[in-house]
């Protein structure tokens, strides 16, 4: 009998699976085809204090081993999250959930960190300080280790929960972001988020996003993701939640030999909603393959 056990912040996890924000909806969507019980937990749309329509369309293009997307952070606005889909998620999901929250100010992203401060069900924030598909706030945040920082102090301030700050790839010193994250009192890191790419239409010979560039996932990426996950895990004392083109078993067990604790997969589930089921389903087997009992025992086991 193997285990799947982990922690997260203190918080204990039946397996290290966390479907990653902007893929899993606030979950009800995908209750309606499986138990989403069966997850670690989930991090859920990302949110924002004010209600956004997203960017233009297309927003989607297929790539090689992967996809881009230009989602725009639509969402209701923080006040709809909590009066309409976070009810239906407690119908539903009986676990801790993540709350992704965005801001384009310090401000806003304090704001919306104290209105679901107070929701019971939520166990963490993923601080997101890394969306590539919006000007003047997201990714901007997240590619300086001063304004990474200064969003982390001043959402501590506002909260007694976990505070877990999503990161950027594209950076060039990833190590001292997620360290001024952690001088700045963040709880945990979360990486990687998606990074800046483009697809060129050979037909009408224009990008095929209307926003021109998005944020590039999928199974080409694993390997940066990997590599961030082990340079962070050698720099920081506090717990990673390792994504980046997680899509099977196997690729879960890498992210944790890197130094993940938990372990998020993203557009693996734009391809298939059973990914994660099939995931948590595969785990035990391919654990028993590679001789692991506990996989809390392999977290950070490559260093
Ligand atoms: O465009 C989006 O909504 C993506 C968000 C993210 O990558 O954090």
């Amino acid at each position: 009998m193997v285990s799947l056990k982990t922690s997260l912040c203190g918080i204990e996890l039946d397996n290290p699976l966390i479907p990653a924000s902007g893929t899993f909806g606030f979950g009800y969507e995908f209750a309606e085809i499986y138990d989403i019980n069966i997850l670690g937990s989930f991090s859920f749309k990302g949110t924002t204090k004010d209600p956004r329509f997203g960017n233009p369309t297309p927003r989607i293009a297929e790539c090689e081993r992967g996809l881009i997307n230009s989602v725009g952070l639509q969402n209701p606005g923080v006040d709809k999250v909590i009066e309409n889909e976070l009810p239906k998620l407690k119908k539903c999901f009986f676990k801790p959930v993540m709350a992704n929250v965005s801001g384009f100010s310090v401000e806003e992203y304090v704001h919306t960190c104290k209105m679901l401060d107070s929701e019971p069900q939520i166990g963490w924030f993923e601080v997101n300080v890394s969306c590539p598909n919006v000007h003047g706030g997201g990714m901007s945040f997240g590619t300086s280790p001063e304004a990474a920082a200064e969003v982390v102090r001043a959402v501590k301030a506002v909260t007694t929960k976990p505070v877990i700050v999503k990161l950027s790839p594209n950076v060039t010193d990833i190590v001292a972001i997620a360290k001024a994250c952690e001088a700045a009192g963040a709880d945990g890191i979360s990486l990687i988020n998606t990074l800046l790419g483009m697809k060129i239409d050979l037909k009408s010979k224009k990008p095929v996003i209307a926003n021109k560039m998005g944020g590039f996932s999928g199974p080409a990426i694993k390997p940066v993701a990997i590599r961030m996950v082990y340079q962070v895990y050698e720099a920081v004392n506090i717990p990673i939640v390792g994504g980046g083109g997680i899509s099977t078993a196997e690729d879960v067990i890498e992210m944790m030999l890197a130094g993940a604790c938990a372990v998020e997969v993203g557009a693996a589930n734009l391809v298939d909603p059973y990914a994660c089921k099939n995931i948590i389903e595969d785990l035990p087997r391919v654990m028993e393959k590679y001789g692991i009992k506990n996989l809390s025992d392999i977290i950070g086991g490559a260093h």
